[in-house]
């Protein structure tokens, strides 16, 4: 790990995902708290993260995190669900105190599950996520210490990504591997009457999987959650939130050509933006 001294003056809040994935979290994150300033960071030229390995997700998100770290950021956000599982606990005990000790990275699983407690009556919750995310075990780790009385069930969903990445979600062909996961995970456990979608490409395709899943059934999206989480966590932490800057500002970062990165964010983000290329 090179050392590098990282700016010490305020800054953005940096928002990480393996692709477009992260700008759906950012989007709630933005309208709950649109005063801060962030700064996107996309690293579309080696998505997908999920279906890659532990030291793979961990070498890639470790280099993303310090790229942001170098770029300003104090906190930075995974907004990856398959780079939190696989890599929020290494970068926070290995990674922080070697970069820089008073700088935070947070995930996106431990505010999802903390929201699933209040909503599951039936105490059975399916999850729909990367095969990363399911492998690594995380989101029944993380329900289990909350709510041990919790049943999980997950179902990897490998194709779901690519369909979005490659912007095919909306043709005909999708409903077919939408509708082939939700059955399945419905076959595994006919209890469940909450479904969270593990992975933060499939708010894209939520039209889709809610033509799919029978009514009753509560499906969890998980950007609020981030959204509302963070707040509490920066009104909790005085010491970092004066560290993030305050001009409403947003500035997307891709390591793909921005040609590739700008058609595809502006379908997540149901704007116009304007992108720049950075490299590791
Ligand atoms: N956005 C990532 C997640 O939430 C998945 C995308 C990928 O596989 O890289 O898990």
């Amino acid at each position: 790990m090179k050392q590098t001294v990282f700016p010490e003056e305020p800054g953005p809040i940096g928002v990480f995902d393996s692709g477009y994935g992260g700008l759906t979290i950012l989007s709630r994150i933005r309208e709950l708290m649109p005063e801060y300033d962030y700064l996107y960071l996309g690293d579309n030229a080696r998505t997908p993260y999920g279906t890659r390995s532990f030291e793979v997700v961990y070498g890639f998100t470790s280099e993303c995190v310090e790229k942001l770290f170098e770029l300003g950021c104090h906190l930075v956000i995974l907004a990856c669900n398959t780079a939190s599982a696989k890599a929020l606990k290494s970068i926070q005990v290995n990674d922080i105190p070697q970069l820089d000790e008073n700088r935070r990275v947070l995930g996106i699983i431990r505010p999802t599950v903390e929201s699933i407690g209040s909503i599951t009556k039936s105490r059975h919750i399916g999850l729909l996520a990367t095969p990363g995310t399911i492998k690594s075990m995380s989101y029944p780790m993380e329900i289990h210490k909350l709510f041990p009385d919790i049943k999980v069930c997950g179902e990897a969903c490998p194709i779901w990504v690519p369909l979005v990445e490659t912007g095919e979600y909306k043709s005909e062909g999708t409903d077919f591997f939408i509708r082939k996961h939700i059955d399945a995970l419905l076959a595994k456990d006919p209890d469940i009457d909450t479904i969270v979608l593990g992975c933060t490409h499939y708010p894209l395709l939520l039209d889709r999987i809610r033509k799919y899943v029978p009514a009753g059934i509560t499906i969890v999206s998980q950007g609020e959650y981030v959204a509302v989480s963070l707040k509490d966590y920066l009104m909790r932490h005085p010491e970092i939130e004066e560290k993030c800057t305050r001009n409403g500002q947003c500035r997307y970062l891709t390591t793909e050509s921005t040609e590739q990165f700008l058609p595809s964010a502006s379908i997540f983000l149901n704007e116009t933006i304007k992108a720049e290329t950075v490299s590791l």
